[in-house]
């Protein structure tokens, strides 16, 4: 069958057609200077579906309402800054495109849960940074100053080489119901960061991290719920290395 010719014009006005579609962005919106109660407030705006949730704010920010807030930084998906709770589930928003998340229907976007809403899409971080520094965030070795770099197998590397990619943007604690609960828990994100150190052959602190986790708002009160899985924008397997530091827990060896 032969295959129907496009004519000039009608080829033409397809190129040029625009890629734009009116989307509504509906977000969480909270002053405190304002009032006590938050409320969503629709935004209706022209973007192009390959956008990202980030570019759709930026428009509101830049064109519509200067007042709204949010973090962002890089907007590449490395610095963690702009975690928000998109159509209910938490994501980066400078890594979910506008198509993937079905445009047709209003796209809501409010704060991450679990911390202390300050303006708009801004939580207060302070306790999320407290847990990651609590569980000493670094390496520790005890008077051996190295002359030069402290060598490791690859294997020994592969061990904790997951949890190094954690942008501490806070998807998975704030997707816990645990911390949700009361915020005393550590959180996925810094039994992650404290996996990182334990299982690194070159440090000798992971007994010292294992008794802080140990604690009652440790690690035992995780749920195996798999949310902080599902919300990491890396692909940490988040849930996975808290068993391991569970594990470590119950046989000390690590
Ligand atoms: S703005 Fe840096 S991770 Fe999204």
């Amino acid at each position: 069958m032969a295959t129907p010719v496009m004519d000039k014009a009608e080829a033409v006005a397809k190129s040029q057609a625009s890629p734009y579609i009116t989307v509504t962005f509906r977000i969480r919106r909270f002053n405190p200077e304002v009032s006590d109660a938050a409320v969503w407030e629709d935004f209706q705006i022209e973007i192009d579906p390959k956008e990202r949730v980030l570019d759709g704010l930026h428009k509101i920010k830049w064109d519509v309402d200067g007042t709204l807030t949010f973090r962002r930084s890089c907007a590449h998906g490395i610095c963690g800054s702009d975690a928000m709770r998109i159509n209910g589930k938490n994501r980066l928003a400078c890594k979910t495109l506008i198509k993937d998340i079905n445009p047709e229907k209003p796209i809501t976007v409010e704060a991450i849960k679990g911390l202390t809403v300050l303006k708009d899409l801004v939580v207060d971080m302070e306790p999320f940074f407290q847990a990651y520094r609590d569980v000493m965030p670094f390496l520790v070795t005890k008077g051996n100053e190295p002359t030069r770099e402290r060598l490791q197998s690859a294997e020994d590397r592969e061990r904790f080489d997951d949890t190094t990619k954690c942008i501490l943007c806070a998807a998975c604690t704030s997707s816990c119901p645990v911390f949700w609960n009361d915020g005393q828990y550590f959180g996925p994100a810094a039994i992650v960061n404290a996996h990182r150190f334990i299982f690194d052959s070159r440090d000798e602190a992971g007994e010292q991290r294992l008794e802080i986790l140990n604690d009652k708002d440790g690690v035992w009160r995780c749920r195996t719920t798999f949310n902080c899985t599902d919300a990491c924008p890396r692909g940490i397997e988040v849930t996975k290395a808290i068993q391991e530091v569970k594990r470590a827990l119950i046989t000390r060896r690590f």
